[in-house]
Order: structure tokens, then sequence, then C-alpha cells
């Protein structure tokens, strides 16, 4: 049986593929729209981001994602280790005109592509605000003055800096992981955790 494996578009593709090639598994470049690709040990399926957790928890083998992701989707998976790629962190971030401390942002609308996170975060500052949630650009909500607020990935800062926001207060800090099925970790147990151990013996080698 093939082993499936989903890996994320965006920026965490090309770094996933060129670990995967490390470690000798090729993932031909789909063609097109093409989601699907097939070797004769894998089936790679390219998804969103925020949807690779899910594909993993519902019966896909492998996968690639965030821990942003990881942390919003909550989904129920066996996390071995995490990637070196894809460091960066979720803030909350204020217009630099604007800028107020965290505990003063009761009664703010806050825009975020996390709102579970969100949710939790301010909700453990004792705080009352309104989760919008956004499916990207959530730079615009302060712009547009639908929110006061947003909750967003912070990597180069250069988003921040183009749209004259500011980061307020770091949330979490993010790294790649990989994801495997709860189920496949038992069921397919030789294969995964030979690959899970060749993994780890690479990124010990600073060879990543
Ligand atoms: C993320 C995030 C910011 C940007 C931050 O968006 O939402 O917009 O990257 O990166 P920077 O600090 O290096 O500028 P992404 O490009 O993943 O797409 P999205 O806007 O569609 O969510």
């Amino acid at each position: 049986m093939k082993t499936r494996f989903v890996i994320p578009e965006g920026r965490l593709k090309d770094p996933s593929i060129r670990l995967l090639k490390r470690l000798g598994v090729n993932v031909p470049l789909p063609s097109g729209r093409e989601l699907v690709v097939e070797t004769e040990d894998y089936i790679f399926f390219f998804a969103k981001p925020f949807d690779v957790p899910v594909y993993v928890e519902h019966g896909i083998d492998l996968g690639i994602a965030g821990s942003d992701v990881v942390e919003e989707r909550n989904c129920d998976l066996f996390i071995p280790l995490e990637l070196p790629f894809g460091r960066c962190r979720l803030s909350v971030i204020m217009p630099g005109d604007h800028v107020v401390k965290v505990e003063e942002m009761d009664g703010f609308r806050i825009a975020t592509k996390y709102p579970n996170i969100a949710s939790r975060y301010f909700a453990g500052k004792g705080l009352d605000v309104e989760i919008m949630k956004l499916h990207g650009t959530v730079e615009l909500a302060p712009k547009t003055r639908i929110a006061e607020a947003l909750v967003d990935i912070v990597d180069t800062g250069r988003t921040l800096r183009a749209n004259g926001l500011v980061e307020v207060e770091k949330i979490m800090g993010v790294s790649a992981m990989l994801l495997v099925n709860r189920i496949a970790q038992k069921t397919r147990f030789t294969m995964i955790n030979e690959l899970v151990m060749r993994m780890k013996q690479l990124l010990k080698e600073g060879t990543s």
C-alpha cells in the first residue's frame, strides 16, 4: 500500500519538498492545477495549509503543517517532530499610530484567520473582544476600520512595515511540524517510524 502524504501549498511547500528529497523521497511537481501526484511508493496531495491537519486526522498517513495551523484546527494527530523551517510568530498587531497595550484592548474588534487561538488568548487575559474571522489579507481590516487590531503571522515583518502596522505582543512561536494520522501510526508503524527516525537523524546532522 502506498504511503499518503499531504504537502501544504504556500510558503511551506518548497522546504517540505526539499526535506523529503534529502530523505530520498522525490515529490514530482504537479502539472497545472493537478492536486495529486503519485510515485511508486507515495501518493502526494497538495492542500491549503489550514486543511492539512484535517486531512491527516481523517485518514491521510502523513502531512506537514505550521504549529499555528495545528493549534487553530485542534485536530487529533500524532506529532512526532518539529521541523527546522516555517519559523515565524503569531502576534497581536495594531496600526502604528494607535498603539495600545493588549490589556487595553477590551471591547476591540480583532480580525484574524485564527479565531480559536485569538479567542483563547484574549479570554485568557480576561478581555472581552469581538473576533472577526477573515480568510487572508487581514492587514486590510484596520485600514478599512472594520477592526482595531489583528492577530496574524509575522515573518520578515515586511507586511507590517508596508502597511503601517506594529507588533504589539507575540502570542506564540511557530514552526513547521510533521503530522501523523493516529491509526496509521499504529497500523503502519514500521514505515512511519523509519521515516521519522531518518528525518530526526537528518535534522540532527544539521543538513536540513
Ligand atoms: C502571511 C501573514 C502576513 C505575512 C507576514 O500571509 O498573514 O500577511 O505572511 O509575512 P512577513 O512578515 O514576511 O511580511 P501569507 O503570505 O501566508 O498569505 P495570506 O495573506 O493569504 O494569509
